[in-house]
């Protein structure tokens, strides 16, 4: 071999070498990944991603609300996340008359900012591997016991640094309790909503366009984070000023050319890339089709009514797009685990953990048991498998009306053992809960989302899985009778009764409750599942979860000389790779970014989700990009080969310079079950391209003002 052949061989090795699977933990980054990154071209080192002693890129990225990543982009608090994320916010304050989905929403001064009650921005202090003092005093201990004494020592743990309450601090396990972390977070809560665009741009082609490649969503939403005087978290108040961050990303022009190095850091919610291959079967063949056919139905009804009377469009917007989401996903996740013949690689992958344990007795004695037990046990899980689902999607996540129930159900049932000042409280918190799930509820609509589902409830399941007062009942009423005689009999279909008897709450009121035909029903299907089913589903599961915390630990044996990351737990992890195109299938190679051409084409007055805004399409036709565009251009999305996956809504995608380039927001269909396994050809992530915010900000929306306090370098 000669010398050119040499380089050219290293060039292929090494290129292949590059891992863009992984979520990786910020603290263990000089033992793993940093070295790849920079041989990527990242130009910053581990210390500036996260650090302890000084300020570092972790100090800039949050958990925005329950489940999506937001970064500071100014010293005054200003944060960006994604619009999806936003959302409920956003619709929580448009009406008919004052339609922010439609119009979008800029406060042009911060007195306009709107305040968010129980909308909540995380910062990460500090993380710490805890595992050592998690095991204390475990020795010796199995099964419950040992299972107890951890929890203790977790408690003690989460005690320790949660510092007088200043702090918010987790353990929460990796590798399935192989190793244990604490995550010590600061909590603000007063996050104000600055800037939305109308919906056709921040969910432009809706819910046909999501988890799909060619995108272009403008998917952004602007907030605001509050601190008191000493910049510490503080409730709502007028006296709040803008929280200073310990950092904030700076915002880069430049753009992306195919092959630059990205890194996202963010909130991942959960992977699962260690499962045996029954589990995997369980979701392609039984779960992931279950939850498909349900919401199958529920959503044909929404988009009916939705799409007939423009109240109720915005009354389940929100509702619709969450619904939807997972529906689809599961969609493409059965297609993408069936392409890749998941099963047969899950197959491979454990003929060769047998060989692995096979060449020596001790290990031999250590893991035998372990596949043939996973087998036994997804066996006896199956049936309880379906019929949890069922309760889970239709009794607890179906209607509207069922989720307002539950709230009374349970103050109800334990209605005797509260204090008088408790009583007063709860009181007081029914009603805000039943205002607003009034003020988002139209009655025929989830009338016949509840029948239908309900029907299907007793249709699909084994009579096994179902009580004989609901048999019953369902022989007993049609659909008719059940609208009318369980539904609409109902006090909790009556805002005004309702008001008057939650005012009064009581005992000989909460007797009266108890009678209410939809609670009887609610209570005894919630029942029947909490006693029949939920008690053996979460049995098998606690022994699955025992089992795969031994086969992980056989794993990361078995590859002790490979980099393993663990599953996605809601942490904050790092995950990188390169802005790439990708091939979906035979003779069709996707193009690695989108530009407002691809907006202008896809416009449609007709449809809700694809009708552009005016506005857009003047700023298209005179091509007023300024500097946000790029040869002629308005650059929108861009994709790259970085493993994300729900939570990581949000993330701020980063260049090789530590600039803000981008924010991520979804994942390609033909990538979508990477959240079980991963597939470097097919997987890419989507990103809004950060110039495509900015030319929003300041050429679309006219609140160019915000961008004086970001640091935007050219
Ligand atoms: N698929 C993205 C995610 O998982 C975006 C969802 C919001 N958009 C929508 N059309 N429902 O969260
Ligand atoms: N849209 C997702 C979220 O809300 C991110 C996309 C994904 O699942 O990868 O977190």
């Amino acid at each position: 071999m000669n010398k050119v052949q040499i380089t050219f061989l290293f060039l292929v090795l090494s290129t292949s070498l590059f891992a863009r699977e992984g979520m990786w933990i910020p603290t263990l980054l000089d033992k793993y990944s940093i070295e790849e990154m920079q041989q990527m071209g990242f130009k910053l080192t581990a210390e500036d991603i996260y650090s302890i002693n000084h300020n570092s890129l972790k100090d800039a990225v949050v958990i925005f609300g329950g489940g999506c990543t937001g970064e500071m982009v100014s010293d005054e608090g200003l944060l960006f996340t994604n619009y999806h994320c936003g959302y409920s916010n956003i619709q929580s304050h448009s009406s008919v008359e004052n339609d922010y989905l439609t119009d979008g929403f800029w406060a042009m001064s911060k007195e306009e900012e709107l305040p968010n009650p129980g909308l909540e921005v995380r910062f990460l202090e500090y993380m710490e591997d805890v595992t050592d003092s998690v095991m204390v005093n475990t020795e010796g201990l199995e099964g419950f016991d040992f299972q107890d004494k951890i929890d203790e020592n977790i408690e003690a743990i989460e005690t320790y640094h949660s510092d007088d309450d200043k702090y918010e601090a987790v353990v929460k396990p990796l590798y399935y309790g192989n190793q244990y972390f604490v995550y010590v977070y600061k909590v603000y809560t007063d996050v104000r909503l600055v800037g939305a665009p109308p919906s056709a741009i921040g969910k432009f082609g809706g819910d046909t366009d999501n988890w799909m490649w060619p995108r272009h969503t403008g998917d952004f939403s602007i907030f605001r984070v509050y601190a008191d005087e000493n910049n510490e978290p503080a409730e709502y108040s007028e006296d709040n000023v803008p929280y200073q961050p310990k950092k904030y990303l700076p915002i880069s022009l430049n753009g992306v050319q195919e092959d630059d190095f990205v890194m996202l850091l963010g909130y991942p919610g959960t992977t699962q890339q260690y499962l045996p291959s029954e589990a995997v079967e369980m979701v392609m063949e039984q779960s992931d089709p279950d939850m498909i056919a349900i919401r199958t139905e529920k959503l044909n009804i929404l988009s009916k009514h939705m799409e007939a009377d423009p109240k109720v469009r915005i009354q389940y917007a929100s509702k619709y797009a969450s619904t939807s989401n997972a529906w689809k996903k599961w969609q493409g996740e059965i297609k993408g685990l069936k392409r890749m013949d998941a099963l047969g690689i899950k197959a491979d992958f454990e003929s060769d953990f047998e060989k692995w344990y096979n060449q020596n007795d001790s290990l031999t004695t250590i893991y035998e048991g372990v596949l043939p037990e996973f087998e036994r046990l997804y066996v006896a899980l199956e049936d309880y498998d379906r019929a949890y689902n069922y309760y889970n999607e239709i009794v607890l996540r179906g209607t509207d009306i069922f989720s307002l129930v539950n709230y009374y159900s349970q103050v109800c049932k334990a209605w005797d053992g509260f204090t008088d000042e408790r009583k007063v409280e709860l009181r007081g918190r029914l009603v805000s809960e039943m205002k607003s799930h009034f003020k988002d509820y139209d009655q025929p609509t989830d009338e016949e989302v509840f029948v239908k589902l309900i029907r299907m409830l007793y249709d699909d399941l084994d009579p096994l899985f179902l009580s004989e007062s609901f048999v019953d009942l369902m022989q007993k009423y049609d659909d008719e009778k059940l609208q009318k005689k369980v539904y609409q009999k109902s006090v909790f279909t009556d805002q005004e009764k309702l008001l008057n008897l939650t005012n009064s709450l009581d005992e000989s009121k909460v007797k009266k409750l108890s009678k209410d035909p939809l609670m009887v029903l609610f209570d005894d299907l919630r029942g029947f599942a909490q006693r029949n089913i939920n008690m053996v589903y979460s049995g098998l599961n606690d022994e699955i979860e025992i089992l795969q915390k031994k086969y992980m630990k056989g794993i990361m044996d078995m590859k002790a000389d490979e980099l393993l990351y663990p599953d996605a737990n809601f942490t904050m992890r790092i995950a990188y790779g390169k802005v790439e195109d990708y091939k979906p299938m035979d003779a069709v190679v996707y193009t690695h970014y989108t530009t407002l051409e691809g907006i202008i084409e896809k416009d449609n007055p007709d449809i809700y989700d694809y009708n552009v805004p005016q506005r857009l399409k003047d700023l298209y036709q005179s091509s007023d990009y300024g500097k946000y565009g790029q040869n002629g251009e308005m650059p929108v999305a861009f994709i790259a080969s970085v493993h994300t996956t729900g939570g990581n809504s949000g993330s701020p995608a980063i260049n090789a310079n530590g600039e803000l380039i981008g924010l991520n927001f979804d994942r390609c269909w033909e990538g979508t079950m990477s959240d079980i396994l991963f597939d470097p050809d097919m997987c890419r992530n989507i990103m809004v391209d950060v110039r495509y915010v900015l030319f929003l900000i300041d050429k679309f929306a006219g609140a160019g003002y915000l961008l004086d306090e970001m640091e935007i370098r050219n």
